[in-house]
């Protein structure tokens, strides 16, 4: 249903990879919400051309950037800016790699060049696409940025590996540019902390299955499906939600707060008994 929130807003989003994305189904979301969008990705990425069906439902241009690189961020909010006519009203960051979980590194013999370039382009590529959007004036007054992490920054998901550190910083750049850009714009940015979803980036965690099944048992409403969360992202976008920044928004069903539900509890007893 389209109440048309983002009627007359101009967007970036970043991360839509394929249909599965959290950005894919953010970006239907928002166009369907009224919102006109640019699609941007790194080229390597791009180079898979799924893309392009997105761009074609939701009537936009796909602008490639690696979020690390800084001329390929100025390009993008350059022809963004040039596209809509003016400003920007809103972003999502929806961008997360790691190069140990690729290569098969344990946390606890991790190379660290790789881990310099995990940070680099899931954590402080938020501070990059931010630094872009203050140096070029790129954001309207009361603009929105959506970053998306996970609860790994705050608790030990022993898999999430290096991630964890990632997305900690991530939500650390969120707060302190939160404020520089609250002060100097009324430009508000938060993180929403999603619950696991079938993605591609999703699925590169290990036991990713059992996770989603104990994430699921774990909620009182059940996992936040990636449709879930694109329309939680259109409310952070929207002009409903002004006066929220700095924060990190768990989007989870309620696992953030939950110690034990019923559900586990009895699985737990199945599995006492069943060794009896
Ligand atoms: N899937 C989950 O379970 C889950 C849960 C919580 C948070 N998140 C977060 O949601 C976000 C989106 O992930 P997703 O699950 O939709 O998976 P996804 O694989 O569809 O999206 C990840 C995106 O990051 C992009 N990317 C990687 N390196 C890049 C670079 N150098 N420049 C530009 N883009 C680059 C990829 O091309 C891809 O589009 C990530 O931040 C992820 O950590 C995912």
């Amino acid at each position: 249903m389209s109440n048309q929130l983002l009627k007359g807003k101009k967007g970036i989003i970043f991360g839509a990879l394929d249909e599965k994305s959290i950005a894919w189904k953010t970006a239907l979301e928002c166009h369907a919400q009224g919102a006109q969008l640019v699609l941007t990705n790194a080229p390597v990425a791009l180079r898979m051309g799924e893309i392009n069906k997105l761009a074609e439902l939701v009537n936009a241009p796909v602008i490639g950037a690696d979020v690390v690189n800084m001329d390929d961020l100025k390009n993008l909010f350059e022809q963004s800016m040039k596209h809509f006519g003016g400003g920007i009203d809103f972003i999502l960051h929806s961008i997360g790699m790691s190069l140990n979980v690729r290569k098969g590194k344990h946390y606890t013999e991790m190379d660290y060049g790789f881990n310099q370039k995990t940070l680099d382009i899931s954590a402080m590529s938020l501070h990059r696409v931010l630094r872009t959007a203050w140096d070029l004036d790129a954001l309207n007054e009361s603009g929105s940025v959506v970053a998306l992490t996970y609860i790994a920054a705050q608790r030990v998901f022993p898999d999430y590996n290096e991630m964890a550190d990632a997305k900690a910083l991530l939500e650390s750049v969120t707060r302190s540019f939160g404020y520089h850009y609250g002060v100097k714009k009324k430009v508000r940015i938060n993180t929403i902390s999603q619950s696991p979803t079938r993605t591609t980036a999703g699925s590169g965690v290990k036991g990713f299955d059992g996770f989603v099944t104990y994430a699921e048992k774990m909620s009182p409403l059940g996992n936040a499906s990636g449709e879930d969360c694109a329309n939680y992202c259109v409310t952070m976008f929207s002009d409903m939600t002004k006066m929220v920044t700095m924060q990190n928004l768990f989007h989870d069903g309620g696992f953030s707060f939950t110690g034990v539900t019923n559900a586990v509890i009895e699985q737990m007893e199945n599995n006492i008994h069943e060794l009896d």
